[in-house]
């Protein structure tokens, strides 16, 4: 089968290296002409674990090309796939499609044959129907069918997700269209329960309906965790105590900062808005965000408290900039917010993460970057851990007290084992136990005797 990807961003690049590892023929157009180059000389402009052993067998074996002209790929194509980016509109949430439209414009001249054109960019519910028109003003004669068959993939995860997916969501009213997609994904032996073939509006909304509800499960964790430092109860074990029920599940209930990355808060913002506009609204998911943005600035209150109160001249060390591990991606990380409010509040910021400097450097500014956690945590008067990255399980924490000049540590993801830190001589402050250190429960007594008000807001 012959498939042309529009765009070689996340998940453009994944998608377009996954169908050619799975044996069809794949063209991918990008139009960013410092992209294409990198692609064309086999470097691959992301981070994602696999990826560019996939995309370097396939080049090799002439399955995966890479070309900024779109009319040639197209014409020749059964599938073209739109993997455009999405992003927030400034102002109002809602998700700026014109790259989708645009990439619509110029596919319809190219169409010759039945070609099926597949949004796999999230987009907001009615898309498809705007697609099939601009389709048919650019080029009336086009044989063509619109399909929504959004893509589910977790950075960090995304060739897994990809190759063995938890489900396959395909919305078309077209039983060809339906066939081809089929067809497309047969290689993969994904059994037929875990494919959904629906209507197109129904699979654009399950994306967003998905998200959200990832992303409202982990904030609920988050706000119980609040609630548990103030009662004196353990989050960890809240969390497995609802997980092993199976109508729950253990999965994203791990409290944090909060949530970051690509997807849940531009698609949970963006779900808000098509709901208010549809004077539908979804109130739990309005929630989620107000919340959840709030956290991630609650987060920097923790540090400053954990610390005595002031950071005023101090030095915190950050270890983790990226939104979660094994990615480079900084877009909508707790880290970024809790380092500005940090800098706001006096402090010094030196800062470590495996692989997301580049892009943290073209947001943050006075950060002094250490080439290991160690250096990162040289003369620090606390040290904080924003992101789960492996490495940081297994600090040394000799080393570790010798390098900073204070002792201690936050641990925004309950990386480490508090009782091994504390043995170790450090201050500890984990997310959700009763004995986090200078919040927890100490906090609910001072709260209780009416001393702490200005802290608790
Ligand atoms: C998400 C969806 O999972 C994926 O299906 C969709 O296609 C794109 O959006 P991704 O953004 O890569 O994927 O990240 P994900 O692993 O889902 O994590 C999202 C955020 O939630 C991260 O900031 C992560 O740290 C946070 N999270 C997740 C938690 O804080 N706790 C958890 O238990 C799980």
């Amino acid at each position: 089968m012959k498939i042309t990807v529009i765009g070689a961003g996340y998940v453009g690049l994944v998608s377009a290296a996954c169908f050619a590892d799975i044996g069809h023929s794949v063209i991918c157009v990008e139009r960013d002409r410092a992209r294409l180059d990198m692609l064309e000389k086999g470097e691959i402009p992301i981070y994602e674990p696999g990826l560019a052993g996939i995309v370097s067998a396939n080049a090799a074996a002439g399955r995966l090309r890479f070309t900024s002209v779109m009319a040639e790929a197209v014409a020749q194509s059964d599938i073209v796939l739109i993997a455009v980016g999405t992003p927030s509109r400034p102002g109002d949430g809602l998700a700026d499609i014109s790259q989708v439209y645009a990439a619509a414009n110029e596919i319809a001249p190219a169409l010759t044959g039945f070609t099926v054109v597949v949004t796999k960019s999230t987009v907001p519910v009615g898309t498809g129907d705007e697609i099939d028109r601009i389709i048919a003003r650019v080029n009336p004669e086009a044989d063509v069918a619109v399909v929504s068959n959004p893509e589910f993939l977790r950075e960090g995860s995304a060739i897994k997700d990809f190759m063995q997916p938890d489900r396959i969501v395909v919305g078309t009213e077209s039983a060809r269209a339906s066939q081809v997609m089929q067809d497309a994904y047969a290689p993969l032996g994904t059994a037929a329960e875990r494919v959904v073939m629906t209507g197109r509006r129904t699979a654009e909304l399950t994306k967003y309906a998905a998200n959200s509800f990832l992303a409202m499960k982990v904030t609920f964790i988050n706000e119980i965790a609040d609630l548990c430092e103030r009662v004196g109860a353990d989050v960890t074990d809240v969390a497995r105590g609802m997980g092993l029920d199976a109508r729950i599940g253990r999965q994203f209930l791990n409290a944090g900062p909060g949530v970051g990355g690509s997807c849940f808060p531009k698609d949970t913002l963006a779900l808000v808005k098509t709901a208010q506009d549809a004077d539908s609204p979804v109130r739990l998911v309005e929630t989620t965000v107000s919340v959840n943005d709030q956290r991630k600035r609650a987060m920097a209150k923790k540090v400053i408290r954990s610390v005595g109160g002031s950071v005023r001249g101090k030095t915190i060390a950050i270890l983790g900039l990226t939104f979660k591990p094994n990615t480079d991606d900084v877009r909508e990380s707790p880290a970024l917010p809790i380092i500005t409010a940090l800098q706001d509040a006096g402090a010094r910021i030196r800062a470590f993460d495996p692989e997301g400097r580049r892009q943290a450097e073209q947001i943050l500014s006075n950060v002094a970057f250490g080439d290991d956690a160690y250096a990162a945590a040289s003369g620090a008067d606390a040290l904080v851990i924003v992101t789960e990255w492996a490495v940081f399980k297994d600090l040394e924490l000799k080393k570790l007290k010798k390098a900073m000049a204070g002792k201690v540590i936050v641990d925004l993801r309950n990386l480490l084992d508090g009782a091994a830190v504390r043995a170790a001589g450090f201050r500890y402050t984990g997310i959700g136990h009763a004995t986090d250190g200078s919040d927890g429960l100490l906090l609910l007594q001072q709260a209780s005797a009416g001393e702490i008000t200005s802290l608790a807001s």
